[in-house]
This record gives structure tokens, sequence and C-alpha cells, in this order.
């Protein structure tokens, strides 16, 4: 069997045991999700406009010389852990792949103190993961490059390259072909969107989605086109006409409580409703923070909804 690459120096790594730093880790919500097609490995083609939002789980890093360990308290103050097994983790997966990449003496001591939904569609795991590649990346001064970490990161999960990158991405392949959207400087303006997520407290099975879904009708780029070009030009307008989400059939389908949802997103006044991801939340694109207010205001207040902006240049 060929042995997995080692990359970096081990001059780099020279590091305090109990040297520690943070790291926001950022939900992603996809504006755009078309499945394109089943691939022979199993998994879908997929074409996708990836945006972080600004609701993020933190996470703080130290290096050890004992073992990885991990450990999740969530926003009620609960410890979560035993609900978050190892290796179950993607940011423990991810550690220990990081570790044995860049042949880490030491191990990490990792918090994760969680305030993106699990199992909601917004890559809480997956940002999670991103922030330990990133994180790592700069607690042991290994300056890998960013595609190195995105290649990295797609051994762990397929959201993880686009949250590695950062910023608003156009994700192609199963996840691991990524291109910036700002790469050529078009940044100038660019103030992102306003939106409120909304979490019926339900939790959906990725892989269970994907094999509920159904090849539709797909309009070629100009769904993704039309997206990139309304972020570019922060036209919210627009980018409510061009919200679309190949998932949300067989979603809203076989979880009814999802759909509800969304309509009392549409009833509050939002511009464009869309599922997020694989789901189980929505989100509601609004015109700016008092509209995205207003609309909070009208849901229910047993509903969990969060007025977030979307972080579109890294
Ligand atoms: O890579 P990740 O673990 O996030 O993917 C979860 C599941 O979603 C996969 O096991 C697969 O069933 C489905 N998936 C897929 N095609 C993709 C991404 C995910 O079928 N491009």
């Amino acid at each position: 069997m060929k042995s997995p690459p080692v990359f970096g120096r081990m001059s780099r790594q020279m590091v305090q045991s109990g040297t520690a730093i943070t790291v926001e880790a950022r939900a992603k919500v996809n504006l755009t999700l078309e499945i394109l097609g089943k691939r022979p490995d199993g998994y879908h083609e997929l074409r996708s406009v990836v945006v972080p939002v600004s609701l993020s789980d933190s996470l703080s890093l130290a290096c050890t010389y004992a073992q990885t360990v991990i450990t999740v308290t969530s926003e009620a103050g609960l410890d979560i852990t035993r609900l978050c097994p190892a290796d179950k983790n993607l940011a423990f997966r991810a550690a220990r792949l990081m570790q044995a990449r860049y042949r880490l003496k030491s191990g990490a001591r990792i918090h994760i103190h969680k305030r993106i939904p699990i199992g909601g569609g917004l890559g809480g795991g997956s940002a999670d993961a991103a922030g330990v590649i990133r994180g790592l990346d700069r607690l042991f001064g290994l300056n890998a490059p960013l595609a190195e970490l995105m290649e990295l990161g797609a051994e762990v999960g397929c959201d993880v390259p686009a949250l590695v990158h950062g910023g608003a991405v156009l994700m192609e392949g199963r996840g691991e072909r990524i291109s910036g959207l700002f790469g050529d400087g078009a940044r100038a303006g660019c103030e992102g969107f306003w939106l409120v997520l909304a979490n019926p407290g339900v939790m959906c099975s990725t892989p269970e989605i994907f094999r509920k879904w159904r090849a539709g009708l797909t309009a070629g780029r100009t769904i993704s086109h039309n997206m990139i070009s309304s972020i570019r030009a922060s036209d919210v307008s627009a980018a409510a006409k061009a919200l679309h989400n190949g998932l949300q059939t067989a979603v809203y389908e076989s979880i009814p409580v999802i759909s509800e949802t969304a309509r009392l997103l549409e009833k509050a006044g939002c511009l464009g409703v869309l599922l997020s991801g694989s789901g189980a939340s929505v989100f509601g694109l609004v015109r700016d923070e008092l509209h995205g207010q207003e609309v909070s205001r009208k849901l229910e207040a047993g509903l969990w909804h969060v007025l977030v902006r979307t972080c579109p240049v890294v």
C-alpha cells in the first residue's frame, strides 16, 4: 500500500506545550446547490456557490505533549463531548491527519464551543475541521500552501476545502474543486447580504438526503453565473431570484416541518427562501439589517432563528 505523503519541515514546529490560539469557525450557506449527477465513486457531482456567514463555533487549540483530545460545549453551557464522539468528529479527524501529514511531534488540546446547529446543513462540523486545519497550520508555524491544506481537508469531508479557503467560492466536483469569487481583486463594494437562518430542531442525515435525490431539470451554468454576479454587485434582489437547491424537493417532501419553517420565513417577508445544504436549516434573504430584525420579530420565539450576514470576502 502506498504510504500517505508527508508535508512540511520538522524545524517549523518548535512550539512550547501550552501555547494556545483561538479560531472562529464560520458556518456556511449554499446560495446555489446543483446536483449534476451520480459519480462512479458513489458521490454526486456538484456545482455550488458557498458563502460563510457570521455565525461561528469558537475553537481553542493548544499544543500538548500528550495525545490529541477534544472537548465540546454548547451555547446552553452543556458539555456535549459525548454527543460528538472523537471517531465521528470531523475536527478530530482533521487534527489526526494534520499530525500524520506534517509529522507533528506534539498533540493538540482542542476545545469547540458550538453555536452552529448540528446536522443543520450549515457546515458546522466541516467548519470546525477547517478551523483545526488552518489553526494547527498557524499554531505550529507550518505555513503550508493553501492548496495543500484544502487537499487535506477534502480527505475529511466534501465541504471542508471550501471552508479552508474561506470567503465566497464556487465549489465543484464532489467538493474538492474550489474557485474563490474574489481572486481577481473585484472585491471593492462587496458588502454581503443579510439573512435569517432558522432551524426547526430536527437533524438531516446528508447521505440519506442524497439517496432520496432524483435528477431534475438543470439550467446549465446560468444558475451559478447569476448568483456570482449578484454577490459581486451586492444585489440582494437578484440573489433572491437566483437561489437554487437541488436537494430541496427531496427534503421538503420527506420532512414537512422543514418546508413549514421555510413557509414561515416567506410569510415573515423574506425576499427569497431556500434550504441550506442538505437541511435541516433554511434561510431567508432580507434587504438589510433592519428588515432582518423585522422578519425575526415575526417568527415564533420557540423557533431557533438568528440574523446573520454573509462574509464573501476573505
Ligand atoms: O463528505 P461528507 O462526509 O460531508 O459527505 C456526506 C455524505 O453526503 C456522503 O457520504 C455522501 O453520501 C453525500 N455526498 C455525495 N456527494 C457529494 C457530497 C456528499 O453524495 N459531492
